[in-house]
Formats: C-alpha cells, sequence, structure tokens
C-alpha cells in the first residue's frame, strides 16, 4: 500500500491532508476531533495580540453560491482571527500538541507590522511546543483595515521586512501566506523568499460580494441593513489557487519553494491535482465546514488507491509532476489538431450541442429531421465548447487527428510541432513575438 506520510519542511504528518487556519481550527475541541477524524495537521485559526480579543459580527458572516442542486460551490465569510483570549489559546495548542505528537500542529499568526509584538508573540508559540508558524498575510477583511493581514500581502517590502523579523526571532519553520488580491503572484511570492520564508501556502481568500438583496438593496451578508466585502473560497477558487501555485512552481526563483497548497480542495483528486502542480501539501477549510471531519477518509482512501494504481510509493514521486508541462500560450503547438465525436449510444438528444455550437462557435453541428446530431468535421475547430455544454459526460469527445492526417477544415495535412513565434503569419504586421526555436 502507498506511504501517504508527509514531511512539509522536517514537520512530519500521517497524511498531507492539513486543515486550514479558520473555524475548524479555531479550538482544542475541534482540534482533537479533527485529528480523530484523520487530519494529518492543522493550522490553528489565527492568533493576534495580546489583550482584548477582537469582536465578530453577531449577524450572519456567511455569503454563499449554490449549484443548481445546492451544493455549496462557493463560500463568502467576514470572519476576523480568534476571539477568544490568547493565553486559552496557547494552553490549548500545548495540551493538544503534547497528545498528538504523530500529527501537525503550525500556528497562524497576525500582529501588528511591527516588529517588538512579531517577536513576543513567537516566543509565546514557541513555548506551547508547536512545530511551525504561518504568517496569515492575506485576511483581506476587517484586519486589513487596521494594517494587517493582505494590507500587507499586497506590498512586497512588507512581506519582507515582516518574514525577515520573524525568521531571525524564531527557529521554528516560516511559512507565509500569501493574498491572491494581488496582481501577480510571484512579487508577494519572492518577497517571503528574499524575507526567509521557509515555504509559502495560498490561497487565502478572495475579495468578494456574493450577492445583493434586490429588495432591501443590501449586499450580504446583512448586518443590521448595511455588507462589506468578504473573503471568497471553496471550490470556485480552485482554478485560481491551482494557477497561483503553479505560477510560484515553475518561476525560476521560486521553483525550490515549498508550497502548501489551498483553495478549494475537497477531494483527494483536487489535493493531487495542487500537488502536481508543485504542493508539498495541502489545507482545506470550506470542504471540512461542509461536509464535517470524516471527509478526510475520503481524501486519504482514495488518494491511496491511485497512487497504488499508478504505481507511487511516495507523495514526493506526485509533487510537480504536472509543472514541465504548465506553459505559455506561444508555446503550445499550433499543428496540434482535434474533432469532436458524438456517441450516438450515450446521446439524449437534447439538442445543446447544436445550440451552442451553432448560436455562439462554428456551426459544426448537424441536426437531422429526426434530432440525430453528428459533427461536421469540415466546420469544426474543436474548441470542445459542446464537450462542456453537453449533460451526459464522455458523449462528446475530442479526438486527436494523427501526423500526416488531412484536416478537412484547413484542407492540409497534420504537420510536426508549431508554436506561435515560428508560424509564418507571425509578422511584424500582427505584433507578433521574436521567433524562438521550435522545441
Ligand atoms: C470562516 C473562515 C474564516 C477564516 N479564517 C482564517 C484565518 O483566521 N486565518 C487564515 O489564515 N485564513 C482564514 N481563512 C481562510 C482559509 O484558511 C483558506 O485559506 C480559504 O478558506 C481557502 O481554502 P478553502 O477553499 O478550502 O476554504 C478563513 C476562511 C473561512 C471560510
Ligand atoms: S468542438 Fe467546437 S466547433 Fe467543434 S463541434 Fe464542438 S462546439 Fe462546434
Ligand atoms: S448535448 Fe450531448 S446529449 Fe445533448 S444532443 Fe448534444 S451530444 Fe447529445
Amino acid at each position: 500500500m502507498a506511504d501517504l506520510r508527509s514531511n512539509f519542511l522536517g514537520i512530519k504528518s500521517p497524511n498531507p491532508f492539513w486543515l486550514a487556519s479558520a473555524p475548524p481550527t479555531d479550538k482544542e475541541y475541534n482540534v482533537r476531533r479533527a485529528f480523530e477524524a484523520g487530519w494529518g495537521g492543522v493550522v490553528w485559526k489565527t492568533l493576534g495580540e495580546e489583550g482584548p480579543p477582537v469582536v465578530n459580527v453577531s449577524g450572519p458572516r456567511y455569503g454563499a453560491i449554490h449549484g443548481a442542486d445546492r451544493r455549496l460551490l462557493g463560500l463568502n465569510n467576514i470572519e476576523l482571527i480568534t476571539d477568544r483570549p490568547l493565553e486559552v489559546n496557547l494552553r490549548e495548542i500545548k495540551a493538544v500538541k503534547r497528545d498528538w505528537p504523530d500529527r501537525a500542529l503550525v500556528v497562524s499568526l497576525m500582529v501588528p507590522c511591527e516588529q517588538e509584538p512579531w517577536e513576543k508573540i513567537l516566543k509565546a508559540v514557541e513555548e506551547t511546543g508547536a512545530d511551525g508558524v504561518e504568517l496569515n498575510f492575506g485576511c483581506p477583511h476587517g484586519m486589513a483595515e487596521r494594517g494587517m493581514g493582505s494590507a500587507v500581502g499586497q506590498v512586497p517590502e512588507y512581506i519582507e521586512m515582516v518574514t525577515r523579523w520573524v525568521r531571525n526571532a524564531t527557529r521554528m519553520p516560516v511559512i507565509v501566506k500569501l493574498t491572491p488580491n494581488i496582481t501577480n503572484i510571484l512579487y508577494p511570492a519572492e518577497a517571503a523568499m528574499r524575507g526567509g520564508a521557509d515555504a509559502v501556502s495560498l490561497i487565502n481568500t478572495i475579495n468578494s460580494i456574493t450577492s445583493v438583496d434586490i429588495d432591501s438593496f443590501c449586499p450580504e451578508p446583512s448586518i443590521d441593513g448595511k455588507g462589506a466585502h468578504g473573503g471568497y473560497c471553496g471550490p470556485a477558487v480552485k482554478p485560481i489557487a491551482l494557477n497561483m501555485v503553479a505560477e510560484i512552481a515553475r518561476n525560476a526563483e521560486t521553483a525550490n519553494l515549498p508550497i502548501s497548497g489551498i483553495g478549494g480542495v475537497t477531494t483527494w483528486r483536487d489535493a493531487v491535482e495542487f500537488m502536481t502542480l508543485g504542493a508539498g501539501n495541502v489545507q482545506v477549510c470550506t470542504a471540512a465546514m461542509t461536509y464535517g471531519f470524516k471527509i478526510v477518509q475520503e481524501m486519504i482512501s482514495g488518494l491511496s488507491q491511485y497512487m497504488d494504481e499508478k504505481g507511487f510509493t511516495s507523495i514526493d514521486e506526485i509533487v510537480g509532476r504536472a509543472v514541465p508541462n504548465v506553459k505559455d500560450w506561444n508555446e503550445l503547438n499550433l499543428n496540434f489538431v482535434t474533432k469532436a465525436v458524438i456517441d450516438q449510444d450515450t446521446c439524449i438528444q437534447c439538442g445543446r450541442c447544436y445550440a451552442a455550437c451553432e448560436d455562439t462557435s462554428h456551426q459544426a453541428i448537424a441536426m437531422s429531421e429526426d434530432r440525430i446530431f453528428t459533427v461536421k468535421d469540415e466546420e469544426c475547430v474543436a474548441c470542445n465548447l459542446c464537450v462542456n455544454v453537453c449533460p451526459v459526460e464522455d458523449c462528446i469527445t475530442m479526438k486527436e487527428l494523427p501526423l500526416g492526417a488531412l484536416d478537412e477544415r484547413t484542407g492540409r495535412k497534420v504537420e510536426p510541432y508549431l508554436n506561435w513565434p515560428n508560424h509564418p503569419n507571425n509578422t511584424p504586421a500582427n505584433c507578433g513575438w521574436d521567433p524562438e526555436p521550435a522545441e
């Protein structure tokens, strides 16, 4: 059986599934039950400075986007960092770590952008025996207005400065959690690295308003008739997170910087995708909040079965496997040709593919009088819109034309790899790239 053990920055856990810093890791009661359910590690809900804790709203703190089947696709929240006293959290962290030495316990931190409060809280966390710290430079609401969270994460110079303070003040591994509310994820990732971070974790939540009540004209969630932007997470953010993880993994400067992947992980497959794009482990929040702690058991069994089927014996064999296949558009093969093929045995004759292709694509699907739908190869540009709108999985597939085969649309035979920089149409007149040697 595959070995799921994970070693992230020297922090060992029985599997690569950690709970992200959020309500699931807010207190001892939760974390003990999470470990009993099988989670490999947790990042404790973000701790703030000593003194009176922050105050959360006492009205609704979530907004949501649902699929047609009411499945939760995206979650938006206006919750702050922990609203429990620092000393209570520290006492509980110490007790949990003592009783669960084989699980990863990382503590998330957010204090004002000054050296002294950072040094003070690091000392207190070290005394708990925690395995590491995660610097929360990501929360986009409430704390950002107070100069913390994403207010730091949006300024690379601040990230570098605070990371350096922390690096110099502790022996614990330092993970810097990044905000996606920026233009280019490489700037904050490189800043964290310059400051001495051992790893980055991403993504924190995305600035968002999920909906507006069109009777009261108030953004939701509504607090006494007013709303504020919140942080968006859940399955809907996974594509954004995957891209940011991949950007860091394939960037020369950050290629060796360990990454903890976060954002919409709901199944073992999501986790594998993050790991193939360079994440050494994954963190989960919304899926646990939606389905409970036991969801990790499906993640563990699914990952284990996948690894066995593939013949992978350790997690390291997955990490980064897809990174060499992530390219810029100008490196794609413009001579690669596919055609849509409809499986008449599974087609339910709904006509969605026809409407989509006829009205918004390339008029490449024919409909007979008795509603038989067929692809016209001479028109099909292979956009795969029909595949994506078809309600029957695998009813429409894209078939690759082999080298030398005739593309009926262009009247040309399929030729070897050719990218845009080397394409004959790439002339100064249409704003081309400089030619590059073909692969
Ligand atoms: C209600 C709620 C509270 C959160 N609080 C924190 C927090 O205190 N610190 C932090 O770093 N991230 C916090 N997050 C962000 C999560 O840790 C995670 O980065 C984000 O939800 C994306 O992961 P997901 O799609 O699995 O939920 C919070 C998320 C939610 C939904
Ligand atoms: S792949 Fe695109 S062009 Fe071809 S049939 Fe489907 S929708 Fe039409
Ligand atoms: S969308 Fe799919 S099921 Fe519907 S007609 Fe087209 S191929 Fe058949």
